[in-house]
């Protein structure tokens, strides 16, 4: 490893540790598109806080000991930076078919769509999500949460920089026309979507942006893991940093909802109410009852495993074939990395009840993924129901059936409860508000959107953190306003 890959260089526009002052026609390219990206970023990101100073952490190296400093800066301002972990000497291809060759730093030409088409699948849900919270901000509940929401925001911005990057170094003027056209689409957008459609489903209040955090920024997690795999060395080395900071993504959303959660009970608890299927008196308490925080679960977690995509596809099965896209943790599985011949236990509906039925498990790759999903996605529940019992309120939220309110995949034509059970589409719908969000619910979690901005202060809704951010104190201001 060379010294150029840990020094960024902030002398340039762009900070980075690629050495991109020695590649001129890569350089110029981003130089290029800059000035669109910070149009993008002022028209489609963070809405009325562009001249505020925020207290935000910058990535400047990639050293696990020190990547990151902290310090005031006006968004716009941000050093969006290319950053890659270190090249690992002799890497090799770890699964497919070209298990054992030296992992590839060009471009293999016969994978060259299928890898493009990674790239830009993975780009694209970066600055959806930045344009799905942009409303986010005049309603937040504390200038840490304040905080919290522009770190990711900026976050995702830089991911898409990273994603960017690649398709301009590597993809020539086809990787310019994708770098461009992730500015052009738009979350929601009628005539031109984002690829996805859980980056398509607004962010309209902070419960859903704590919710979309834990949930969607998972998946998030889920693929960059498996695209760091990748025999692509530069697409490994690019999510391997990208990792780094998704970490706190997902801290955002676990504490956010625990947060939420634990005000409800302390607040319950106060006021002497025992029963959490009491939602008026709950909501009485200006907090949300947790009936309502179940059913976001619900929508949040179906929503996120539609990411996931078809159970049982080729495309996946081509990737990982291609050394391309990887299992989650795939240097640590014990099998061949080839899967010939073996197979994968797939959840299906068959003949009137779910079961798992063996697929070869090279097709298998997409149901595996979000099996290992769904184990992660577990561990925060169980410590937001530590909170619940800490109170001593009897209620347990949990994680509805993989088959609940789903769109793509195997359970799309079937209408199932939260518990697993098919029933008819009329019975469904009956039901319906029982389990996701009804109207009523949305317009009592909308009602106590309202914006607090003193340091230190909370609203009704939600308890504050135990630790600042940086180890600041409890009054920092996180976020200065502009005047
Ligand atoms: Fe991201
Ligand atoms: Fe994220």
């Amino acid at each position: 490893m060379s010294d150029v890959n840990v020094q960024v260089n902030y002398d340039d526009l762009i900070p980075n540790n690629v050495d991109l002052a020695s590649d001129r026609r890569l350089k110029r390219a981003l130089e290029e598109w800059h000035p669109g990206y910070i149009d993008w970023w002022k028209s489609m990101g963070p809405e009325g806080f562009q001249e505020a100073q925020v207290y935000l952490r910058t990535a400047v190296g990639v050293d696990p000991a020190g990547w990151a400093k902290f310090g005031y800066v006006k968004m716009p301002d941000y050093r969006w930076g290319i950053l890659l972990a270190p090249q690992e000497e002799g890497r090799k291809i770890n699964f497919g078919r070209h298990k054992g060759e030296p992992a590839w730093q060009e471009v293999p030409g016969e994978y060259r769509s299928l890898l493009r088409r990674l790239l830009v699948v993975q780009g694209d849900t970066e600055p959806a999500s930045v344009e799905q919270q942009r409303h986010l901000g005049s309603t937040a509940p504390s200038l840490y949460d304040l905080r919290n929401l522009f770190q990711v925001n900026v976050e995702e911005g830089r991911h898409l920089w990273a994603m960017v990057y690649l398709l301009q170094k590597y993809f020539g003027r086809d990787g310019r026309e994708e770098a461009e056209a992730m500015l052009r689409r738009h979350s929601g957008d009628a005539d031109k979507p984002r690829l996805l459609g859980a980056f398509n489903e607004a962010t309209p209040d902070w419960l859903s942006f704590f919710m979309f955090t834990y949930f969607t920024d998972r998946d998030g997690k889920m693929q960059l893991a498996s695209l760091a795999e990748s025999g692509f060395d530069p697409l490994s080395r690019t999510c391997r940093f990208m990792l780094t900071e998704e970490a706190h993504h997902m801290f955002v959303g676990e504490s956010g909802v625990g947060r939420v959660i634990q005000r409800t009970c302390e607040a319950m608890k106060e006021a002497g109410i025992d029963d959490p299927n009491n939602v008026e008196a709950v909501r009485q308490l200006g907090v949300i009852d947790l009936p309502t925080i179940q059913k976001k679960i619900n929508f949040h977690f179906a929503v996120t495993l539609d990411l996931f995509g078809a159970e049982v596809s080729t495309n996946a099965a081509n990737a990982y074939n291609a050394g391309l896209k990887g299992r989650y943790q795939e240097t640590k599985l014990d099998d061949d990395h080839q899967l010939d011949g073996s197979t994968y236990p797939v959840l299906k509906y068959v003949d009137g009840e779910f079961k798992t039925v063996d697929e070869p498990a090279l097709n298998a790759i997409n149901a595996r993924l979000r099996d290992d999903y769904v184990k992660d996605a577990e561990g925060g529940v169980k410590r937001w129901n530590k909170i619940i019992a800490k109170t001593g309120i009897e209620f347990e939220v949990q994680l509805p059936h993989p088959a609940f309110s789903r769109r793509i995949g195997e359970f799309a034509e079937l209408s199932v409860t939260p518990d697993g059970s098919v029933v008819s589409a009329d019975a469904w719908q009956a039901e319906r508000d029982q389990w996701l969000p009804a109207r009523a619910d949305l317009e009592h979690i909308n009602s106590l959107m309202q914006p607090v901005q003193q340091p230190g202060q909370y609203a009704s809704w939600i308890a504050e953190p135990k630790v600042g951010i940086d180890n600041q104190p409890g009054d920092f201001e996180y976020v200065q306003l502009a005047s």
